[in-house]
């Protein structure tokens, strides 16, 4: 079976299209990039690197998976489906960019059923990527944003989901007239958490949006969502801590004391600003 899309998949170090070759992508160059067993492929160049093992390490990608598979964000994913419903069509290409281990794609994928656009996930963590080329069958890349191995003009909506976003990169790769979804955390987002682990606790909104506008995107849409959690166990409340920046900021203490909850409550509340991208 050929590697899907491999149409618009590009060579990392020179920008050339690959060709499948037994079990491998190959370049006019001669630079090489096996299929791994899983079914995904590594185009991360080496100068893409920025550590031994760039992104999220392999317990927080278990952690996350575990989390999102108890379905306590849902209702984000499929307000994500609605939104990406009405900016994709059936023949549109769709990549989450900094895909993570594949929740936010698989749930979007079930939504469209089998006639739905082609889904592309890439993440600079390689033990992410395997855990979502595990979920369902789409074109699998570790990748970074910083270097995005798709050609040009190629992508109908990008997905940044809580991730890194590179608006120039992400410009190149975007059709014209093609949308990003940034979904970044708002304001009360794991407020109670906060509280628990900060002394103090900012109330701010993300600026992804405004440095979206500031790299020549326009602006085209906003919408949010806000609930509250069921009660969530000790093992949850630290899975959801190793799946957010928090584990890292919170004072030792904080930490300490984030490990004595138990059936606690959280407001997720989750903001998606829709940008648009025109040559
Ligand atoms: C907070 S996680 C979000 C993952 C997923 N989108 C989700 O919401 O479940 C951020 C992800 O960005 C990835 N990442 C970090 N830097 C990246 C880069 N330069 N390019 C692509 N992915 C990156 C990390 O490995 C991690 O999986
Ligand atoms: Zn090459």
């Amino acid at each position: 079976m050929a590697f899907k899309m491999l149409e618009i998949l590009c060579c990392p170090i020179d920008g050339q299209p690959l060709r499948e070759q037994t079990g491998s992508l190959r370049c006019e160059s001669g630079h090489s990039f096996d299929i791994a067993r899983r079914g995904y492929v590594n185009l991360l160049a080496a100068s893409d690197k920025r550590s031994k093992d760039p992104g999220d390490n392999r317990e927080m990608v278990a952690a996350r998976s575990a989390f999102l598979d108890a379905g306590h964000y849902l209702p984000v994913a499929q307000k994500l489906n609605e939104l990406v419903s009405g900016l994709a069509a059936p023949e549109s290409v769709i990549v989450d960019a900094g895909c993570g281990e594949g929740y936010y794609l698989q749930q979007l994928s079930l939504g469209w059923g089998d006639s739905g656009p082609a889904m592309v996930g890439y993440d600079i963590s390689k033990w992410a990527v395997q855990a979502a080329a595990r979920r369902f069958d789409a074109t699998w890349l570790v990748a970074s944003n910083r270097n995005i191995p798709l050609a040009d003009n190629s992508v109908d909506v990008l997905l940044s989901i809580f991730g890194f976003p590179s608006y120039e990169s992400f410009s190149i790769a975007l059709k014209d007239g093609g949308s990003v979804v940034l979904v970044t955390a708002g304001p009360r987002h794991l407020y109670e958490l906060r509280e628990v682990i900060y002394p103090q606790v900012k109330v701010s909104e993300s600026g992804e949006r405004r440095l979206a506008e500031n790299a020549g995107f326009s602006f085209q849409q906003s919408i949010g969502v806000q609930y509250q959690t069921e009660p969530l166990s000790q093992l949850e409340i630290s899975q959801l801590l190793h799946m957010t920046p928090h584990l890292f900021r919170a004072t030792s203490e904080g930490r300490d004391k984030a490990q004595t909850l138990d059936q606690f409550s959280v407001t997720v509340d989750v903001v998606f600003d829709v940008v648009c991208w025109r040559n």
